[in-house]
């Protein structure tokens, strides 16, 4: 275990002494009233299984549970023997009371907008789930899905849940070799894609991606490949200047898979095969709704596996009182459905609460840099949720653009991905809040499904820069390295004690890997997040970052092995140690230190313009091998790296390196002194 949290952190977190108090007038106006919420309080604590089972309670069952809660650490089952669809859930019953209302507000980064209500998204995922039987998938069966940010996607994703196939989503931005990897590992039979996204007024070519990866992908039995120009919705004078109806050719296969095309595929799907095919598939709590990849320590990325029942009950109950989301509100959330963001807070949390959720598919300042503004007033968007990251680009582009804008539509702001320092948390405040709307900052993760550390908006005082309190429901601790609970004042490990719904129930493929990763580190079936934190003498908890070698950039998790192994998979390369150092805007950026094979080193040696070249051409592989979020910042090239006796890299110094310059931390086990000397002087 390792203990690096940035200083800078510290620093910042350790002056903050601001307190915003709830504003009662708002929790008054929340459907949640003080006792109820002192009870959930109490009840979370005392007896957690009755505070979820009420959250579960929420949910539409076919089939009662008749066991709350199985735990043998670290393998928990929750609503054992219950019953139920997702889908279902988020559609089937809003229909009789909330069918015309709107389930997604759709605007492209072109700037075409398309509404869906819950009757109109209900038909398209029925009509979806018949063409997946269709192609013989089975309960169980994997889909993996590599879309852009449009409505088909969710479409996608709910017939998944509907049919009992379990979707695994593999966001947009990865490369070729990336997915390969995550639809090898899931064995996918289905791959759903388009043939293209917009990002930044550049069409971002997925289908091209999958042609590569689906050469050495033996599972994947058929593609369903939206073509976007011909999606069949595009009903505005602005889709003719897309070229509707032009279509272009398509492949018949890819790979071994045959191709089906979206539009094609959804209208051989006759009203009898909809009502007869289209229907739900009761599945066990416990059966996987989806698996969703995300970094850890080691080069291969861990495929999460979450339940249905009680992923369900969490990112509902979450969604309904971190946002104070009602019927009435306008909620958006910008993280794309590649992420667990996207799966609890843009899918399955606001529409099982049927809410009505806003997407944009597009880069956040094209055309404009106040495009995000300009929305939020167009759409008259109230909650509003977003990273650190955004909010800080947003503020350096200065307070006139989001003034320009009528942002009184706005109540809730929320923040989530990576510490927000109490800098981007005042201006989110001040500036887009204009001081009225309370913030949550939600601290949780891939691995927990649903928010586990957040301020109830109203309730809770805030701090800039804290998550605040747990949310009733999770034992949250902060503990030395024996496990042993911090005092307040201190800081330390984070983990939860005790396990809670929505929180995966292992690696797929991998268990052993998932009790090693997660349950190791502390005894007693305590779950370790990986995470250091400080609690402070209020008992609030800061955040503040990842304790293993797990990046941080731009609230996109990203292991420093991932980016060694797509570094030495390049020929000339030798070894690779990749490290973090702080950034100002992504919170974290990658510096690669990389030795080259002797013939590269002595072509490059000397030369600097062969030296530039040759960094951004690696530069340009990672970015080939795993997509460009993990495109690093620096490649410092080096004759050896620095290593302990027994050969291990000791990042702790090159990290010190990167960020300071020069390192003046303990040297001892390092085994040749004269390689630190040489990268200070950043010799070859
Ligand atoms: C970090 C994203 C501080 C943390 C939901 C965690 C945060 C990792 C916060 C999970 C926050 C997320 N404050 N740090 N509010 N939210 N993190 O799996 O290091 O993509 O372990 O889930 O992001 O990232 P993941």
């Amino acid at each position: 275990m390792r203990t690096t949290v940035p200083r800078s952190n510290i620093d910042v977190h350790l002056k903050e002494t601001r307190l915003f108090k709830p504003d009662r007038a708002f929790s008054k106006a929340t459907g949640l009233d003080l006792k109820t919420y002192k009870k959930w309080l109490r009840s979370g604590k005392a007896t957690p299984e009755k505070y979820w089972e009420a959250a579960a309670q929420e949910l539409t069952w076919h089939k009662k549970w008749k066991k709350t809660l199985k735990w043998t650490p670290p393998h928990a089952q929750w609503f054992v023997g219950g019953k139920l669809n997702g889908a279902e859930n988020c559609l089937d019953r809003h229909l009789p009371l909330h069918g015309n209302k709107a389930a997604l507000v759709w605007e492209g980064e072109p700037g075409e907008v398309f509404t869906w209500t819950y009757r109109q998204l209900h038909r398209e995922v029925e009509k979806f789930t018949a063409l997946l039987r269709n192609t013989g998938l089975k309960p169980g069966d994997r889909v993996a899905i590599y879309m852009p940010l449009v409505m088909e996607s969710i479409v996608a994703m709910l017939a998944c849940a509907r049919g009992g196939f379990t979707h695994t989503v593999i966001f947009g931005g990865f490369g070729a070799e990336a997915l390969k990897d995550r639809i090898n590992d899931a064995a996918a039979k289905v791959v759903v894609t388009a043939d293209y996204g917009w990002r930044k007024g550049l069409q971002v070519k997925l289908r091209e991606q999958v042609d590569a990866a689906l050469k050495n992908c033996p599972t994947v039995e058929h593609v369903v490949l939206l073509e976007r120009a011909f999606s069949g919705r595009m009903t505005d004078g602005f889709s003719e200047s897309l070229g509707r109806g032009t279509r272009v050719s398509q492949p018949k296969h890819l790979g071994r898979a045959t191709v089906l095309l979206w539009h094609d595929a959804l209208a051989a799907v006759s009203e009898t095969q909809r009502k007869n095919f289209g229907g739900i598939e009761s599945v066990d709590a416990e059966h996987p709704l989806f698996i969703l990849y995300t970094s850890g320590t080691t080069g291969k990325p861990k495929g999460l596996v979450h339940s249905t029942g009680g992923y369900l009950a969490g990112a509902l109950r979450t969604a309904k009182i971190v946002f104070d989301l009602k019927l009435t509100d306008v909620y958006w959330c910008t993280a794309d459905i590649g992420w667990i963001t996207g799966h609890s807070y843009v899918v399955y949390g606001p529409l099982a609460a049927a809410g009505t959720v806003f997407l944009y598919e597009g880069a956040p300042t094209h055309p404009t840099p106040d495009r995000f503004w300009n929305m939020i007033a167009r759409h008259r968007v109230s909650i509003f949720y977003t990273a650190p990251t955004a909010i800080r680009s947003f503020m350096r582009l200065g307070n006139e653009l989001p003034k320009k804008h009528d942002l009184s539509s706005l109540r809730v702001l929320g923040s989530v991905g990576e510490p927000i320092n109490p800098e981007a948390w005042m201006w989110y405040h001040d500036i887009i809040g204009g001081g009225r709307c309370p913030i949550v900052d939600t601290y949780w993760q891939t691995e927990t499904g649903a928010i586990v550390i957040s301020p109830l908006p109203g309730f809770i005082a805030t701090k800039p820069g804290s998550a605040t309190r747990p949310l009733p429901g999770y034992d949250v601790d902060v503990v030395d390295k024996a496990g042993k609970s911090v005092k307040n004042g201190t800081g330390g490990y984070l983990v939860i004690r005790k396990p809670w719904p929505s929180m995966a129930r292992t690696i797929h493929g991998d268990p052993e890997r998932f009790k090693k990763q997660y349950f190791s580190e502390f005894k007693g079936g305590v779950y370790f997040t990986g995470d250091g934190a400080r609690r402070d003498r209020d008992g609030y908890i800061w955040c503040l970052g990842r304790v293993d070698d797990v990046l941080n950039v731009s609230g996109h998790r990203l292991g420093t092995m991932e980016v060694e192994s797509a570094l030495v998979s390049h020929p000339a390369v030798a070894e690779a140690a990749v490290v973090g150092r702080p950034d100002e805007l992504k919170g974290q950026g990658i510096v690669a230190f990389v030795t080259l094979k002797a013939s590269h080193a002595a072509q490059l040696r000397g030369n600097l313009s062969e030296k530039a070249q040759f960094e951004s051409l690696l530069k340009g592989h990672v970015v080939k091998q795993i997509g460009a979020l993990a495109r690093p910042d620096e490649i410092r090239f080096t004759k050896n790296l620095p290593k302990t006796r027994s050969g291990k890299i000791m990042r702790r110094l090159l990290r010190e390196l990167a960020t300071n310059g020069t390192v003046q931390g303990d040297t001892t086990t390092l085994e040749d002194l004269s390689v630190i000397a040489a990268l200070q002087k950043d010799e070859e």
